[in-house]
């Protein structure tokens, strides 16, 4: 047997690949369980990406990422995002960000408020490092309250996540929220990490980055989401110079410096691409809200591109287990959450297959009246 870290035995991905494992014995399923867009990657930057290889884009880079493309990441933080000077580093995706940002924060025992439901990376890297996540509970309709978050303030309180647009809930924090969550922070001095990965996908407002109320903000940041190229590996980190100079030192440590053919086909992208997008998400966003909200208690989305019912009857694996049996593919709620009862629907999906996987949902909502 190979003498393993005792540190792997704090994390496990057992949730998520029992879903997989399930799914797998489908066949021509229904999928709506992908956290990835469903368009193209946009020609130009395909384009791109190949004129920087063929060009000879393809040796390490400096470890903080190109200049120009750092340079052109702050001007676009600043018009878009009001936000003022801070360093970037250029990251291999929001993930490869998290991890940095978690190693140069979290000390055995700190405290990480994540509110609950969230993306599982938050907990895993958090408990990884002897971290203790603190839950913020945010059920019913996942909004933020501060009579929820101030009891579990703590002096060991390190960071709290925000995630808006979220992963899996599709809310949008609104203004007043992010206000409310960056005045606890100043208050009580702790950092914000703000993953803005969805922040292309915004179907209704668009309220400011929390990193414009709250200096001591992680911007994370990235571009799988917003032109479809998860498989690139792409994302950026902003904030405190400080901080930013010791997760440069760890990427130098780790992973060297994000893909170079990417950082320069980006470097393009962000001078000429709009997100095309964004109406036919809503679209979709409307579509599956509307074929749900008479049969289900769910929240509407304003962003991002997921959905978060609950289930209708039975455990979050349960009714999971019958949609799957249905052919549908969808994800428990457990795998996002500390609750059992809800399940996560991705929208980015052709309409037809939207509308297949509503009337099966209907169907399944409908089976608790019989029993
Ligand atoms: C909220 C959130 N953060 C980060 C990521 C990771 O993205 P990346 O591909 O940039 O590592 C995802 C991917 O699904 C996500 O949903």
């Amino acid at each position: 047997m190979t003498r393993i870290a005792k540190r792997m035995s704090l994390i496990d991905a057992s949730g998520i690949r029992k879903v997989f494992d399930l799914a797998a014995q489908i066949e021509n399923p229904i999928n709506l369980s992908i956290g990835q867009p469903d368009f193209e990657v946009p020609e130009e930057i395909r384009e791109a990406a190949v004129r920087a290889i063929r060009q000879g884009r393809n040796r390490y880079t400096v470890t903080q990422g190109i200049e120009p493309l750092r340079a052109r990441l702050k001007s676009y933080l600043r018009a878009q995002k009001g936000l003022g000077e801070a360093e970037v580093l250029i990251t291999s995706g929001v993930s490869g960000g998290l991890l940095l940002g978690f190693l140069a924060l979290v000390d055995p025992g700190d405290e990480v408020l994540i509110p609950d439901p969230y993306f599982v990376i938050y907990k895993h890297l958090t408990n990884l490092l002897g971290g203790v996540p603190v839950y913020v509970d945010t059920y019913p309709d996942f909004r933020l309250r501060e009579e929820r978050i101030r009891p579990l303030i703590s002096a060991r309180t390190k960071l709290m996540v925000v995630n808006s647009p979220s992963n899996p809930t599709g809310v949008v924090y609104s203004r007043a929220e992010l206000e409310m969550t960056a005045r606890l922070a100043r208050e009580h001095g702790f950092l914000l990490l703000s993953d803005e990965i969805y922040d292309e996908f915004t179907y209704d407002e668009t309220p400011p980055s929390v990193a414009s109320l709250h200096e001591s903000t992680l911007l994370l940041g990235g571009f799988s989401k917003t032109y479809a190229i998860p498989g690139w590996r792409m994302g950026y980190a902003y904030g405190p110079p400080d901080l930013i100079a010791e997760m440069t030192k760890l990427q130098q440590y780790t992973f060297v410096c994000a893909p170079s053919f990417a950082q320069y086909a980006i470097l393009e992208a962000l001078e000429s691409v709009r997100n095309e997008h964004r109406e036919a998400y809503r679209a979709k966003r409307d579509l599956i809200y509307e074929g749900l909200k008479d049969a289900f208690e769910v929240e509407r989305p304003g962003g991002a591109f997921y959905i978060f019912p609950k289930a209708p009857w039975g455990s979050d694996e349960e009714f999971v287990h019958a949609a799957i049996q249905s052919r549908l593919l969808i994800i428990p709620g457990s795998v996002f959450s500390e609750a059992r009862t809800h399940f996560r629907i991705s929208f980015a999906a052709p309409d037809s297959v939207l509308r297949e996987g509503v009337q099966i949902l209907q169907r399944l909502a409908s089976k608790s009246v019989q029993k």
